[in-house]
Parts: C-alpha cells; sequence; structure tokens
C-alpha cells in the first residue's frame, strides 16, 4: 500500500514539475487557497519567477517559523523549492536549508531555481519523508508545505520529525487538516489524495501524531478553508530540551553529507 501511494503521489507531481518547468497548465490561482497567491509581493520579489510559480503549497510556513541566522531548517516534500530559498536567506550564509523529495522532476526543478537564484547555502536530497536521510538531533526547524497529507504513514513522518529535531528544535508546518466531525469518506468526497483532500488527517489525529512523537507546545490554527470543512492550518510543536544533554551540539554539516548518502543536488547536481 506505501509502494502503492508513493507512486500514485510521485506521478501527479512529476507532472506538475514538468508543467511548472514549461510554462504549461498552471495548477492553481489564489481562489484555491494553494500556491503562489499565500506570499506576499516582498517574499515573491525575493525569488525567480520559475520557484514562484511552482508553488503548490497550503500556506507559507517560513512566515511563521521565525527562522535565525545560522540556523540548519528542513523543508519536507521541497517541490519546487520556494519555502527551501526563503528559508535560506533567512538563515543566511552560516545557516543551511535542506529540502527533502521524492520525485525526481521537482528536485530537478528545485534545483534549477536554487541556480537561478544564486543560493548557495541549499541542499536538495532525494528520499521520503517516512525516512528522513538525515541523522538524529541535526535540525533546528522542520518545516513543510502540504505534504504530510500526502504521506502513506503519517505517523512515521512525525516520529522522523522527532528524531531529526534537535532538542529545542521546533516545526512550523502548513498542512490540509480535516474538521473532527469528517469521517474519512467524507473527506474522500471533497477532494482526491493526490490533490491533498483525501488523505489529511483530522485536527485530533494531527495534534495526537505529533504529541505521540514526544512532540510538546503542540498547536494547529486554520488559517483559511480550502474545500468544505477542510482548513488550512498552521502546526507549532517542540521537541522538549534534554535535561542530560542541555547544550545540544549538532552534528557537523559533512556528517550530515554522509548521513543522506550523497543522494542529494548539490554542485555536483541530482542524483
Ligand atoms: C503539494 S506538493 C508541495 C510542494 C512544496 N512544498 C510547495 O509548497 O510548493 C507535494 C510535494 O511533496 C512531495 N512528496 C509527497 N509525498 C512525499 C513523500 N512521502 N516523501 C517525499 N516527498 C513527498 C511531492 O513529490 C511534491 O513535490
Amino acid at each position: 500500500m506505501t509502494d502503492q501511494i508513493h507512486d500514485m503521489v510521485r506521478e501527479r507531481y512529476a507532472l506538475a514539475a514538468t508543467q511548472a518547468a514549461t510554462g504549461s497548465g498552471a495548477c492553481c490561482g489564489p481562489e484555491d487557497g494553494i500556491g503562489a497567491g499565500l506570499y506576499s509581493a516582498l517574499e515573491q520579489a525575493e525569488l525567480p519567477d520559475a520557484a514562484v510559480l511552482a508553488s503548490l503549497g497550503c500556506g507559507n510556513p517560513t512566515a511563521v517559523a521565525e527562522l535565525r541566522e545560522g540556523e540548519r531548517v528542513l523543508d519536507l516534500g521541497s517541490g519546487g523549492g520556494i519555502d527551501v530559498l526563503l528559508s535560506a536567506r533567512r538563515v543566511g550564509p552560516s545557516g543551511r536549508a535542506f529540502g527533502l523529495d521524492m520525485t525526481d522532476e521537482m528536485l530537478a526543478l528545485a534545483q534549477r531555481n536554487a541556480t537561478d537564484a544564486g543560493a548557495t547555502n541549499v541542499e536538495f536530497l532525494k528520499g521520503h519523508i517516512e525516512a528522513i536521510p538525515l541523522p538524529a538531533n541535526s535540525i533546528d526547524v522542520v518545516i513543510s508545505n502540504c505534504v504530510i497529507n500526502l504521506a502513506a504513514d503519517k505517523a512515521a513522518v512525525f516520529r522522523e520529525i522527532a528524531r531529526v529535531l534537535r532538542p529545542g528544535g521546533r516545526i512550523g508546518i502548513s498542512d490540509i487538516v480535516a474538521e473532527d466531525a469528517l469521517t474519512p469518506d467524507q473527506r474522500a468526497e471533497r477532494g482526491s489524495y493526490v490533490g491533498c483532500i483525501a488523505g489529511a488527517l483530522s485536527f485530533s489525529e494531527f495534534e495526537r501524531g505529533l504529541r505521540s512523537a514526544g512532540l510538546e507546545n503542540v498547536s494547529l490554527t486554520s488559517t483559511h478553508l480550502v474545500a468544505d470543512g477542510m482548513h488550512s492550518v498552521i502546526a507549532k510543536a517542540t521537541k522538549p530540551m534534554s535535561p542530560a544533554e542541555p547544550t545540544h551540539a549538532r552534528p557537523a554539516l559533512d556528517e550530515l553529507a554522509l548521513a543522506s548518502s550523497g543522494c542529494g543536488c548539490g554542485t555536483g547536481g541530482c542524483c
């Protein structure tokens, strides 16, 4: 089942990446509550047009993640790279922005957008968000934009987020979430799985998933409706500090590159 979901989702987003790269078949307008219209004119002006046009998110996670100079950010399901590029500017040359995606066409598009943006502190990794190819305790902030609803194993994603975050690290995630009263069948009546609707968790399922993974200070805030009873939300949470290790040292950047098996898109192109 997991492989089937990954294949179905990959096929949909490979097509979206090809359409974005060729400028054909724009997916979404601001009226859908999805895409570039969720970013300010100022943010859009910071980026190459192709990165803005490739946006398929349902929120603006970098606007709430309060990124600081020097931080390491990981974007789960980075698509055409819009949130990675915005993060890279916020964390500056001493920080690093990683994007993780399973779709080759999206990784290639994101890498091209990063090159056009002149970004040197970004790295795109190929892999599944259910098995993040980075070491434990290595990331300051996990962001994501309209991807967890697509994941085949949501509990694994929440566990992986908690694993890679350093103690005291935080999340700022946009996703689509259903009102608790909606059954899985009712969610599926409102839209498809690959369209980010049918696979959405409910508010209480999402909160429980984050808490069960060991995160605390969990909050979910609705920003807008995307379908009847289906909300775009911002999820925030933190990983508890470790009493045994109050000043946690992050692994060095070259250890992160080794853990990702070199299977990323850096200066040498994508694997
Ligand atoms: C709706 S798009 C959002 C892209 C991007 N976050 C944005 O805001 O434009 C979903 C992206 O997540 C990726 N994706 C979906 N499920 C994934 C999974 N299980 N592991 C890794 N990437 C995944 C897809 O390839 C696609 O690029």
